[in-house]
């Protein structure tokens, strides 16, 4: 009894078929035998003689997994590894290597990307057990990605949270693009998300396993961004005691984040352009180029179209990292997005601090709903964070939000509504009644927010409304007016 079901049930694989092995090997009776074998086992195999062969009957084929001998006539096994890579294909190879070959097959499963290498002879008690890992490891991935498409529909994509129809397209596009290689230029205002948009795309992409690396062009001054990028030889200029490699380097094999892009001075941008088209950086001062392979992301809070009318964006470089363009809107246009991100920062927050805050109390979230996010997530983030400290435990109230800076508020209608006539003669005690009613109307009747705005303390903002309503109770009929709950929230 096999320990793994879905190849315990061998016959009926990912779509009710049977598992399918592609068997690529030269030699006739070693081609034949282990196709034999397999299909005793219950997988249907396809038999092809070098690597082009194997190519060519990938796409009616379609296997599961891949067997595969290194050295063949016309395309050998890395050649074919190699295409399989280019083409993102993501079916686990098994390769197979011939005596004394160990290090060439160590070779395949470190830089292309082989699931595993068997030595030959094949033997089939060994040779059994890989193919259904192999096969696992792949199913296994084929339901993280089912489950993290689930997950984004209920508002999640790994760290990143959002409902609202633009932040699922984001979603989207983010899921389309990360297994491909194009380079990404994700563009938004401060605090949209750009980084952790990247940052999602390097996890959600083969090259997770590998590093990634984000560097601000912004942040560096102007003599040392190439030799951040590209690296130096020691003693290139002064200052460079040690040769050190740049970023492009360091991000072999995985993901490099160019934020701030438009703050790249130009001469720069046309060495960038190179590396991006050959593949290839010089280290400052060093005569050889050597090879990189780091998927490019480029970010920036500055629309690239004015950057490059102002000559500081070059158009080449733009053409060439705008292959794919994620667009992160502002969050005041998708404020649907508020509630479950601070749901998620709140639970996030209680870990961080220690504290049992359950969630946002209904007039609190609606006070966030009506603040415009001039620093968007990041600065809902900070607001969430605090609030979360100040609160402990229980809900989030308006009082904890910002009781030192209220959140401004939408400007006042320009309606009769919003407005007081103040004729001459008017006593001031009326006058100030008038206000500070208008004042509670305009707050929803938030006793705090209209002592902030009034610039009195809430105990005085309460003192005249009792003076109020004893004037009225006196002058004989019901008050009419709201003065808010006395609970001063
Ligand atoms: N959709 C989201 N869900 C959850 N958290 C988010 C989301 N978007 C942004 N954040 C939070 O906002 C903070 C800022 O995000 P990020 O650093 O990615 O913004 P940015 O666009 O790169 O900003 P800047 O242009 O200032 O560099 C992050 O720390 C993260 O906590
Ligand atoms: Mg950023």
């Amino acid at each position: 009894m096999r320990q793994w079901s879905e190849v315990d049930d061998r016959l009926a694989g990912p779509s009710g078929r049977a598992y399918r092995v592609l068997i690529v090997e030269d030699d006739d009776d070693q081609r034949q035998l282990l196709g034999a074998a397999l299909s005793v086992e219950g997988f249907q195999t396809e038999l092809a003689g070098d690597g082009l062969e194997a190519l060519s009957k990938l796409a009616a084929f379609d296997p599961d997994v891949i067997l595969t001998d290194l050295s063949m006539p016309r395309m050998d096994g890395f050649e074919m590894l190699a295409e399989l890579q280019r083409k993102e294909s993501s079916i686990p190879v098994i390769a197979l290597t011939g005596f004394g070959s160990v290090e060439r097959a160590v070779a395949v499963v470190q830089e292309l990307k082989a699931f595993w290498f068997l030595e030959k002879p094949v033997k089939i008690g060994v040779l059994l057990p890989l193919v259904e890992r192999a096969l696992s490891q792949n199913h296994l991935m084929r339901e993280s990605e089912r489950l993290n498409r689930e997950l984004s529909m209920q508002g999640f994509l790994g760290k990143l949270v959002g409902t609202s129809p633009a932040i699922q397209q984001v979603f989207s596009l983010i899921r389309q693009v990360a297994p491909s290689s194009a380079s990404v230029l994700i563009t938004g205002e401060s605090g949209t998300g750009k980084e952790m948009v990247a940052r999602e795309i390097h996890r959600l992409s083969r090259r997770a396993p590998g590093p990634f690396i984000a560097i601000n062009c912004a942040a560096l001054p102007e003599t040392l961004i190439e030799s951040e990028l590209f690296g130096h030889e020691k003693g290139s200029f002064t200052g460079a005691v040690e040769r050190r490699a740049g970023v492009f380097e360091q991000s072999h094999g995985g993901t490099l984040l160019l934020d701030e892009i438009g703050e790249m001075p130009v001469q720069t941008q046309t060495k960038l352009l190179r590396v991006l088209e050959d593949l290839k950086v010089r280290r400052l001062g060093a005569s050889n180029e050597i090879g990189v392979d780091s998927r490019v992301i480029a970010a920036t809070n500055y629309p690239p179209e004015k950057a490059i009318q102002k000559q500081q964006l070059r158009e080449d470089l733009y053409y060439r990292l705008n292959v794919f363009r994620i667009e992160l809107p502002p969050l005041r246009q998708r404020k649907e997005d508020i509630a479950p991100i601070a749901e998620a920062m709140i639970h996030h927050m209680n870990q961080r601090h220690a504290t049992r805050v359950t969630g946002l109390h209904a007039d609190a979230l609606s006070g966030l709903e009506r603040y415009d996010w001039p620093g968007n997530v990041r600065e809902l983030r900070n607001v969430i964070e605090r609030a979360v400290i100040l609160a402990g435990e229980g809900l989030i109230k308006d009082k904890h939000l910002n009781p030192d800076r209220p959140l401004p508020l939408p400007k006042l209608a320009a309606s009769g509504d919003g407005a007081i006539t103040l004729k001459p003669g008017l006593p001031l005690s009326e006058a100030e009644e008038a206000y500070i009613q208008l004042t509670l109307k305009y707050t929803q009747s938030n006793r705090r927010l209209a002592a902030d705005l009034l610039g009195i303390s809430l105990r005085t903002l309460q003192n005249r409304i009792a003076e109020f309503r004893e004037k009225a109770a006196k002058a004989g009929p019901p008050a009419v007016a709201s003065y808010g709950s006395a609970a001063g929230r």
